[in-house]
């Protein structure tokens, strides 16, 4: 049966909507907060990618969030524009109030339906959960045409009471619903049960979408997601690199692969370009400073890396013996044009432009640039992932407040280590001196004098962005402060120097994130 929903149309019944949650469930996960204009940033590479729906933020949770949402709606043409409200009058007339500039937007709202979750979170009885959900998704259906109401723990409701509130949620006017794994909880075959279920049980289900949305607590969230269209959803929320809270969500790069790889057993349609998922797993581990892992299915560096030598024999007899999609279908590019210090600009920009950062602007074009012509007078050869680092650590700052100058280290097996350091903080340039336990603790210290702070360092990591001994450090800082968490990245050929700025790029983070509210816990 073919449904037809307000902002879709008619929707083929091997047509999946692709629902994007990585500036909402993701952004929400410790570490990964972003700016609004790294959010307006990702929000168009998403539509570029070809989302069907974006959800910008949960607009009532905070100052920021609402902003982000009012931005994206007012900006983004194309995919359908989301707001997650609680099931409460003030959270669905805050989330209207964000969209009102959207082309084509979506009221999304949510209340818990376990057991569990009713008792001890919501404190309120089954029934009283019906009726909030009748008067709520009224009130968002008299605000959008477009409504998906969410039964959150889903996976873990009774089913009785689970086709109670859906079929009160349908006869309501919502259109899409979704029933989320919210812990992590199910199997595969739990996800199929469970769709398949409501789709025969519930009075007006097949005039309405159902949505999958899965977490990662067990490692399950791509299969539970797959299960769930096995079940009978057509709709998917994930999130790019699967980021979200805790264990973080089903990852959009590896549902959609399956689905392009495997048509035989997920015979479903998409919008998703493919060829872009690499790009903006990038923009987004460059935005938030958390790259995905080596192994990451789809876009980890080692993807499409065959070491062995019978897999390589076997690859240049033919791909298809180890290969079961190819690089170039999501994004990976075989020419490595190599760039060295006599390469100018317009080469080092089409370079970025083939590594996926295309949307850089002239002023931070001219930073990267000026650091790579520096790296390429100390290092031998410029690799790919040389340049990634660069972006990684230049990307959006900009307007940063505290900025790395300068630093000299005197270090060694004899006595303490000292750092002296120059800063520019907002624009004036000030020099410090300290002596440290290590070089590291040294050039720290000197941050501190500059810029005192109470922040706490918590990590402190660092990584070889290439082989050899001319290899960039790439190292992370975390620091925190009344519960804010913040990451920083940083990279160079001297290890101190880029543990240096990654402190400061830290203390930038933690300056924005202090002019921000504090989003409320979500308690549907
Ligand atoms: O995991 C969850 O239950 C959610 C809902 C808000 C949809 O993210
Ligand atoms: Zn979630």
């Amino acid at each position: 049966m073919t449904v037809n929903h307000p902002n879709f149309g008619k929707i083929a019944d091997d047509r999946v909507i692709v629902f994007d949650t990585t500036l909402r469930d993701g952004e929400q996960s410790p570490g990964f907060s972003m700016t609004l204009s790294e959010k307006l940033r990702m929000a168009e590479a998403l539509a570029e990618l070809g989302v069907d729906v974006i959800e910008a933020g949960f607009a009532i949770a905070s100052n920021d969030d609402f902003q982000s949402v009012k931005q994206i709606s007012e900006t983004i043409k194309g995919p359908v524009i989301a707001s997650l409200a609680r099931c409460a009058a003030p959270d669905i007339l805050r989330a209207a109030e964000a969209l009102r500039g959207a082309e084509r937007k979506r009221i999304h709202i949510v209340i818990a339906t376990s057991a569990l979750h009713m008792k001890y979170k919501l404190q309120m009885e089954p029934d009283a959960v019906i009726e909030r959900i009748q008067s709520s998704v009224t009130l968002a259906r008299s605000h959008a045409d477009d409504v998906e109401w969410s039964a959150e723990d889903g996976s873990r409701s009774d089913p009785d009471f689970l086709c109670r509130a859906v079929e009160m949620a349908i006869k309501c006017g919502a259109t899409t619903i979704n029933i989320p794994d919210t812990v992590g909880y199910a199997m595969p075959a739990d996800m199929v049960r469970i769709f398949a279920d409501l789709k025969a049980r519930v009075p007006g289900a097949d005039g309405v979408i159902f949505s999958t949305h899965n977490h990662n607590d067990l490692g399950m969230g791509v299969a539970n997601t797959l299960a769930g269209m096995a079940g009978g959803a057509r709709q998917f929320e994930a999130a790019i690199n699967g980021i979200g809270e805790r264990a973080g969500n089903a990852s959009i790069e590896e549902v959609i692969m399956a689905i392009k790889t495997r048509p035989d057993a997920f015979p479903y349609k998409t919008g998703i370009k493919t060829q872009n998922l690499l790009k903006i797993s990038r923009l987004l581990s460059t935005i938030t400073g958390f790259d995905v892992q080596p192994n990451k299915a789809i876009v980890g560096r080692n993807a499409f890396a065959h070491e062995s030598g019978i897999h390589q024999d076997g690859m240049l007899k033919n791909a298809l013996t180890y290969e079961i999609m190819t690089p170039e279908s999501v994004g990976w590019t075989k020419s490595s044009l190599v760039l060295g210090k006599h390469s100018g600009r317009n080469a080092f920009r089409s370079k970025l432009k083939e590594l996926g950062f295309d949307a850089i602007g002239d002023n931070e074009l001219n930073d990267i640039f000026a650091r790579f012509k520096d790296l390429a007078d100390r290092k031998k050869t410029v690799f790919e992932e040389d340049i990634i680092a660069l972006v990684d650590e230049s990307f959006g700052r900009d307007h940063e407040r505290v900025k790395f100058v300068e630093l000299e280290v005197r270090s060694g097996s004899k006595g303490p280590a000292h750092a002296a350091l120059t800063l520019e903080i907002d624009g004036a340039v000030a020099s410090a001196e300290a002596d440290g336990d290590g070089p590291v603790d040294a050039a720290f210290k000197a941050i501190r004098i500059l810029f005192p702070h109470e922040a706490e360092l918590t990590l402190f990591s660092v990584g070889a962005v290439t082989e050899g001994t001319d290899a960039q450090a790439k190292t992370t800082v975390r620091l925190q402060e009344n519960g804010r968490l913040v990451d920083g990245q940083g990279a160079d050929t001297d290890t101190i120097v880029a543990a240096a700025r990654a402190y400061v790029h830290a203390l930038n983070k933690l300056l924005v994130k202090r002019e921000r509210s504090e989003p409320e816990a979500l308690s549907a």
